[in-house]
């Protein structure tokens, strides 16, 4: 198949690639084959044997290609609660809503509907990846799996692990070690076995849920099975005050260095929030090649702090974007890059306006633009993932979004004499909403 299409991509941070009338070849295994610019030489020959051969697939003017969004937090079982319950501290909320929520996966029935609703949802926002939380439960954590196959979203999943009784109620942990270790095992071998996942389209990832609702013992063993396993791994790491200190109480040392100790931080790690990395702590990630999942909106109501997102970029961190679902109050990822935006902002200007202009800003250069935010939302998401997906580069997977700018009840408005190159996409990233996702696109197949 080939596409006839404009759009953008930025396969690194602070650039825009605009592909100003492209072809784009795919083959059937969905990867991308070939980019030709419109003024290549060979651009019109290809082009013209493709239409002749039938292959041709044209969209029409006022349609951008976009790579699908990589969602690289998301709390699948949260999505009843998308919205709700965002006035209470961290600890609050997860004792008070959040597990007497996520208990209810025990019934298997209650996931297959909300995880085909959230699935659904997501696809639609033009979410082609996303990194899952599922619950501590086995049947409903599979279902997860086979909704993510079935519908053609590209997902990693994990069974979230989490024993320690002193952190979390009896009704909703795993009740040992063992049980922790073995469910983890069992969905590993459930997603590589299954029938239909031949392709890798949906991978295992060791999620031990914090460090907090984790014994020890736990930490250790999530640690060996994702080496022996080759796993990714996935964590909340320094979120909150709260969090970032009972780490520092408990271990007598950040999250950061107690995760890399457990053997739980390498390239395929994934930090959710990371608000109070130290200097230290950062480095640290660089130097195992982990990620950050940064989640603006959720780090509005739970963190009490405002991620240094430049920084980590200007580190060369590997650094995606999140929507935490439901710490977070939005599915869309481009809300979530708008809110990285709007936060970076803040935190370079200061927010308090009874300081003076000169002591109002603490902080120094941390504003970030709709490029950065593009980046983290695309790109970012599939570095840090160490998969082929987030551009559209040779090798890698067609997974596309198509916005159009012209939708009828859409909200973009381009005007033909003053929107060109680059400032197309900062406006869709500011101004684009659900009726200018025409369609979506994992692995070259429409989903
Ligand atoms: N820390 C531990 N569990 C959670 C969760 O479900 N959401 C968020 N935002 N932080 C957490
Ligand atoms: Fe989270």
């Amino acid at each position: 198949k080939t596409l006839s299409a404009s759009g953008f991509h930025s396969p690194e941070r602070g650039t825009i690639n605009v592909l100003d009338d492209v072809l784009i070849e795919i083959d059937a295994q969905g990867a991308i084959i070939a980019v030709h610019r419109h003024g290549d030489p060979n651009y019109r020959a290809i082009r013209d044997a493709r239409d002749a051969s039938g292959e041709l697939v044209i969209f029409p003017a006022g349609c951008y290609i976009l790579p699908g969004f990589v969602d690289l937090h998301v709390h699948a079982p949260q999505y009843p609660q998308l919205g709700d319950a965002l006035d209470v501290a961290l600890e609050v909320w997860l004792q008070k809503y959040t597990f007497p929520l996520e208990a209810r996966y025990q019934d298997a029935a209650f996931a297959r509907r909300i995880y085909g609703l959230l699935v659904d949802d997501l696809l639609a926002s033009g979410t082609t990846t996303a990194l899952y939380f599922a619950t501590i439960h086995q049947e409903a954590t599979r279902a997860l799996v086979d909704i993510c196959l079935e519908k053609g979203q590209r997902a990693l999943i994990g069974k979230v692990a989490m024993d320690n009784a002193d952190e979390c109620p009896e009704y909703y942990r795993d009740l040992s070690t063992e049980e922790a270790l073995d469910g983890t095992r069992a969905l590993i071998d459930y997603v590589r076995g299954h029938p239909d996942n031949g392709e890798g389209r949906v991978l295992p990832v060791v999620t031990p849920r914090f460090i907090p609702s984790c014994t020890d013992a736990t930490l250790e063993g999530l640690g060996a099975v994702a080496k022996e396993c080759g796993c990714h791994v996935q964590t909340h790491c320094s979120e909150s005050d709260w969090a970032h200190g009972y780490v520092l109480a408990r271990h007598g040392m950040t999250d950061t260095d107690s995760l890399d100790r457990f053997g739980l931080l390498g390239r395929k790690t994934v930090l959710a929030h990371a608000n109070f990395l130290t200097a230290k702590d950062m480095e640290t990630v660089r130097v195992r090649e982990a990620a950050v999942a940064h989640c603006p909106l959720s780090n509005a109501y739970f963190a009490n702090a405002v991620f240094p997102l430049r920084a980590a970029l200007e580190k060369r961190l590997h650094v995606g974007l999140g929507t935490d679902i439901s710490g977070g109050p939005s599915a869309s990822m481009l809300e979530n890059a708008r809110g990285a935006i709007l936060a970076s902002r803040m935190l370079q200007s200061g927010v308090d306006p009874n300081l003076p202009a000169a002591a109002r800003s603490t902080f120094g250069p941390a504003q970030i633009d709709f490029r950065d935010a593009f980046h983290i939302a695309t790109a970012g998401g599939g570095i840090a993932l160490d998969l082929p997906i987030g551009q559209f580069t040779p090798g890698y997977q067609f997974d596309a979004v198509l916005i159009d700018a012209d939708a009828e009840k859409g909200t973009v408005r381009l005007f033909e004499d003053r929107d060109k190159g680059e400032r197309i996409l900062q406006k869709i990233i500011y101004t684009a909403s659900r009726p200018n996702i025409a369609a979506t696109w994992v692995g070259g197949r429409k989903v």
